[in-house]
């Protein structure tokens, strides 16, 4: 595609420009947006570019392990896994508010940054994967007042003791030109058709109180749901797919006994760019199939819900 390959050589030298001969640590989550800004500044500053995968202990099921193989096997980058699940975990546990919940991810992502740009002597960038869309999610809605409907963890700055700038080569982009770049950089196709994943991860697919317990149940269910969907073939019809466990616990019966376990709510949804979305219209057998799966494999589940809103008035996520 032309136009992305003048994307490239335009991002290329801009991201030259700004940094100089400065070094730069970026914030990879394994979605395709820092995916591409890594590649991007990989290639304009080479060894002077540091990434680091946090694993916040809100991914899904073996997601730094695959993020970390798909690095390793196809380019030469320094790449970091930093596992800083207990201290997430720590700072949620009991928290049921979703601004609190991503405030407080921001705050710990920025902190662990901070150390690890210590650990390799300072850096002078922080580069992040923020889109455009994220930019004007969270600074307004469209065609009213000013108000924040989420607080993106990765967009507002950084805190000024910081002595970083951010760098953030995609803040003209939206998703769709993001894969086009990223497939010019010569990303794996599995990986660029991967659906949307926010940095908070599961905390916030977990309404109310998050605990390990309950990200533990939410991890398998989200996995059996999405094996569903690839092996129904609708992966690549869908823009995201996902699972959240509601805080409310319901009756239900199993053999001979009395269950009373959490409910299980399934969303998919299509859009071209996350700001408008259509549930996803499933054949009921393809929802019962998955619900049945659910409910059989993953102990803490006895009932399943499929979420017919669409965005707006619902968001993706839900919260
Ligand atoms: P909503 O829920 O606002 O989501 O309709 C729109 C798209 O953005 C993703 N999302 C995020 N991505 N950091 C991210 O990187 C975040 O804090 C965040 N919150 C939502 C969401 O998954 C959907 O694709």
């Amino acid at each position: 595609d032309w136009s992305m390959a003048g994307y490239r050589e335009q991002a290329i030298r801009e991201i030259r420009e700004k940094v100089g001969d400065g070094r730069v640590i970026c914030a990879l989550s394994g979605g395709v947006d820092s995916s591409v800004a890594a590649l991007l500044i990989h290639e304009a500053i080479g060894d002077r570019l540091n990434c680091i995968l946090v694993d916040h202990g809100l991914m899904r099921k073996n997601e730094a392990a695959e993020v970390v193989a798909m690095f390793h096997d196809h380019y030469n980058l320094n790449l970091k896994l930093v596992d800083a699940s207990d201290r997430f975990i720590l700072a949620l546990e009991g928290e049921a508010d979703p601004e609190v919940k991503r405030k407080t991810i921001g705050r710990l992502f920025i902190d662990v940054f901070e150390e690890e740009a210590k650990a390799i002597g300072g850096a002078d960038f922080l580069a992040q994967g923020t889109l455009y869309p994220d930019v004007i999610e969270s600074v307004s809605f469209t065609g009213g007042p000013s108000v924040t409907i989420k607080s993106h963890h990765n967009v507002g700055g950084l805190p000024e003791r910081m002595n970083m700038q951010l760098v953030e080569p995609l803040r003209e982009l939206f998703k769709d030109e993001v894969r086009l770049l990223g497939r010019e950089l010569g990303l794996p196709e599995s990986f660029i058709g991967r659906h949307p994943f926010p940095g908070p991860g599961l905390a916030i697919r977990c309404p109310g109180g998050v605990t390990r317990e309950k990200l533990d149940i939410l991890r398998e269910a989200d996995a059996i749901y999405l094996d569903e969907i690839r092996k129904a073939g609708l992966y690549d019809a869908i823009w995201q797919a996902f699972a959240v466990l509601l805080p409310v616990q319901t009756v239900g019966v199993m053999g001979d006994g009395r269950t009373y376990e959490y409910v299980c709510a399934l969303r998919a949804v299509t859009s071209v760019d996350g700001m408008t979305a259509d549930f996803y219209h499933y054949d009921m057998d393809f929802l019962g199939r998955a619900a049945t799966r659910i409910i059989n494999e993953v102990r803490g589940i006895n009932r399943v819900v499929y979420d017919v809103t669409s965005k707006p008035p619902g968001t993706i996520e839900w919260e």
